[in-house]
């Protein structure tokens, strides 16, 4: 018999991995406690942007498969609950908030049927899963709980869930194991590598993945400080190492650096976690990592400066790009949109372009001001920052837009663009970890 699925909290992660389900051909039932999410989810809409999804979803609903409802007693016919809240970090300091996490599990917990086996999805703490599994025992002693992290990207997140490169699961007994291995059955035989692990280790696997991430693209950051100092180029570095197979070429573009849900308050939670533990220096290196990454936004901010003036009241500036990364319309610490507000803070006027961010900008920051078409944000512009790499903004024209701009000035700050073709269109063109 097919097993019947739930997956609780529809945000990115479980709406993505609730249609994918469906996809798989299980019986899915999405919970979320946002009746605005559900009755969109619920009407075949994704609350959000994300490439493929969409169509996806549309086509699942059709099914009869899948379905979202606000009422958690809905998960009761379910065999597995996929928990996919988020763990965003604290208010008040570095670590991850695990309210979500604890009451998604107590709100569910009433309605698990016997032999039920919760599996976590959500980035957590280590240690997390072992308390709520004792915690389980005893409100819902007839389940059983699992950790299995998520390891997909925005932007490609159905190709990352139906066709991951790993799966990992964090389990205490066989069984949990051997229902799992049901779930992602079609997964398996596509020869995807299946790691069984403790529950701490899964926990682990996750946040030191993106620890190692995040370390690469500051170490790549770094190193476009030093060809600054040196007169050196950084992409022509990346490239160089990158030939390495050791090294690798992936995640080495220099540029403003990480941002998103997940990177930053990541690696914060993990350091935060260590030092729970007493493992404070193990992780020490990732303040480091932290700071080159916040470092990129200000060096921007220097270039600008250097090419107008100190004060920045009298010009205006046009921003390409909102979002932390293309293909998203997610702009949770993105280092675009942060350059864009310090901007605005120093007096200049900012207008910020986004294929797909424009609205979320807004909402965060409404003081700001936003165009839905590039040359009205360039228009009249002193200087033009290139902040997220959307493909768009590499099919820009630059002798085409030459006319509209006051000043053709061009900041790259994800070392994307042609420089070439720029400044054979008369353009200053910067670069970050670029000098010549
Ligand atoms: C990241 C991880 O890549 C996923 O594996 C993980 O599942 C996810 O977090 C998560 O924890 O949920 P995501 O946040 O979608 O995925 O974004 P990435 O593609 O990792 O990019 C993160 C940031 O790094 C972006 O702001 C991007 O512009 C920046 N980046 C990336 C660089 O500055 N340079 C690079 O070379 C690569």
């Amino acid at each position: 018999m097919t097993l019947t699925l739930s997956v609780v909290g529809c945000g990115y992660l479980g709406a993505t991995h609730a249609a994918c389900m469906s996809s798989l051909g299980f019986t899915v039932i999405g919970v979320d406690t946002d009746p605005e999410k559900v009755a969109l989810l619920q009407s075949g809409k994704l609350p959000f942007y994300e490439p493929g999804l969409d169509t996806l979803l549309e086509q699942e609903m059709k099914t009869g498969r899948l379905s979202f409802t606000t009422d958690f007693s809905a998960v009761k016919d379910a065999d597995v609950h996929f928990v996919c809240v988020g763990t965003p970090q604290s208010k008040d300091g570095l670590a991850a908030d695990l309210t979500y996490v604890k009451s998604a599990v107590a709100a569910i917990a009433p309605h698990l049927k016997d032999g039920s086996l919760v599996v976590g999805k959500s980035t957590v703490p280590v240690g997390t899963a072992q308390a709520l599994r004792a915690e389980l025992s005893k409100i819902a002693p007839q389940a059983d709980l699992a950790w299995n992290p998520e390891f997909l990207r925005e932007g490609f997140a159905v190709e990352d869930t139906l066709t991951p490169n790993r799966l990992v699961v964090g389990v205490a007994n066989d069984r949990a194991e051997e229902i799992l291995k049901e779930v992602y059955e079609p997964v398996i035989a596509l020869g995807t590598p299946w790691i069984r692990a403790d529950l701490p280790t899964s926990e682990l696997v996750k946040v030191a993945a993106n620890s190692f991430l995040a370390t690469k693209i500051s170490f790549i950051n770094a190193m476009a400080e030093v060809c600054e100092a040196a007169g050196g180029d950084v992409t022509v570095l990346a490239k160089a190492i990158g030939y390495d197979p050791r090294i690798g070429s992936r995640f080495l573009q220099a540029g403003i650096g990480f941002g998103g849900g997940c990177l930053p308050k990541d690696i914060r939670a993990f350091m935060a976690r260590a030092e729970e533990l007493g493992a404070k220096q193990a992780l020490e290196f990732l303040r480091e990592i932290d700071a080159i990454n916040l470092r990129a936004r200000q060096r921007v901010i220097d270039v600008v400066r250097g090419e107008l003036s100190q004060d920045l009241t009298k010009y205006k500036i046009a921003v390409l790009g909102a979002t932390f990364k293309p293909d998203s319309d997610d702009v949770r610490d993105s280092p675009a949109l942060d350059i864009a507000v310090q901007l605005h803070a120093a007096g200049a006027k900012v207008v910020i372009h986004d294929p797909q961010g424009i609205e979320p900008a807004r909402k965060r920051f409404p003081n700001l001001d936003y165009a839905p078409v590039v040359n009205d944000a360039i228009k009249d512009a002193d200087l033009i920052l290139h902040l997220t790499e959307w493909k768009e903004y590499r099919q820009i024209d630059p002798a085409a837009i030459s006319s509209i701009v006051k000043s053709k000035i061009i900041i790259d700050g994800r070392n994307m663009l042609d420089r070439t073709l720029w400044r054979n269109a008369g353009w200053k063109f910067h670069a970050l970890g670029r000098t010549d």
